[in-house]
């Protein structure tokens, strides 16, 4: 049965046994609100791994001011549930519940230039796209995983594609930190229009998750023209073709809808990209702002890969 574990002590406790007993460990870090994204990556882990944990953390230093912490979902009996009713036959081991006392020793408080103790940036990678529109974002994310990791020692920690820049960010961290951890990047979990599955959906009415199809599909049309083009022999594809085919479809969005940014990035560095050289590929991503249901603001994050030839 699953081990639920709240504390740094407990938790460096039970991975000592796991060494002990010569057991590799798989790690699933997430801030709740558990759907079938998160349970892929779940899956993966308990097929790769002799024991899996899992965390639930919804790490505050991650948001901004203006952001939805407190109003973030919070659903641990749920999350508990579902992980137990989903994998019946290899139960996840553990679910690491931390508290934000003890993963926050020096405190925390939501504005950035107010905090005190140690925070891990990742510099250039965590600049642009997501890092442009919330400034502190990747600070908070690459600081709690480094916390995380320093606790758990997995052998393999698993994310989801769909947070893109997340997993490049979270790849340099642990190159450049020298951790001892291998990171797998699973693809992004979508609901049958193409919508990718996110724990804020719960925001969205049933329309709006209709209409967010297109968000996909915009970037379907852009993984078909790189197609065509590395099809017919091309070298490059120029970044403005691949826009366009995006922003045609874009047009017919709502007109309340805000695209934040669609961008054409390198792979492994996240730079803007003139084109694409078709043995490199790229990152093809977008940001768009739906309204909610509570007359709030959703912002909604996809990508797509273009893979090299
Ligand atoms: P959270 O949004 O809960 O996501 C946890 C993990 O699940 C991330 O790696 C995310 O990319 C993955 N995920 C979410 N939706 C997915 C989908 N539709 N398909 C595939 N994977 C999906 O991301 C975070 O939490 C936090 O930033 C965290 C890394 C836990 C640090 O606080």
């Amino acid at each position: 049965s699953t081990t639920i574990i709240r504390t740094v002590l407990q938790m460096r406790q039970w991975r000592r046994q796991c060494l002990l007993q010569n057991k590799t460990v798989g790690f699933v870090p997430t801030m709740g609100a558990l759907h079938m994204g998160h349970c892929h990556l779940v899956k993966n882990s308990l097929a790769e791994n002799d024991k899996t944990v899992v965390s639930i953390f919804v790490n505050p230093s991650q948001f901004a001011p203006h952001e939805d912490l407190d109003a973030y979902p919070r659903t641990l009996d749920r999350d508990l549930k579902m992980l137990e009713t989903m994998f019946p036959e290899k139960q996840v081991d553990a679910v690491y519940v931390p508290e934000t006392r003890e993963m926050y020793p020096s405190g925390i408080v939501l504005e950035v230039e107010d905090q005190k103790g140690a925070f891990v940036n990742v510099k250039g990678c965590s600049e642009g796209l997501e890092g442009a529109h919330r400034p502190a974002f990747f600070r908070g994310v690459a600081t709690v995983v480094t916390k995380l990791l320093n606790v758990v020692l997995p052998e393999r920690v698993y994310f989801g594609q769909k947070d893109a820049q997340q997993c490049v960010v979270v790849k340099n961290l642990v190159r450049d930190l020298l951790i001892d951890t291998e990171v797998k990047v699973l693809e992004t979990h979508r609901e049958a229009n193409g919508l990718a599955m996110l724990s804020r959906n719960e925001y969205l009415s049933p329309e709006v998750k209709d209409q967010a199809a297109l968000i996909y599909k915009g970037l379907c049309a852009a993984k078909e023209l790189y197609i065509t083009q590395l099809e017919s022999g091309a070298g490059a594809v120029p970044s403005k073709d691949i826009l366009d085919s995006i922003k045609t479809i874009y047009s017919t969005m709502p007109s309340l809808w805000e695209v934040e940014y669609v961008a054409v990035s390198h792979p492994d560095t996240l730079e803007d990209l003139d084109s694409v050289d078709l043995a490199v590929g790229a990152l093809i991503s977008t940001a768009v702002r739906v309204p909610r249901g509570d007359s709030g603001v959703a912002r909604l994050i996809d990508n797509v890969q273009l893979s090299p030839k």
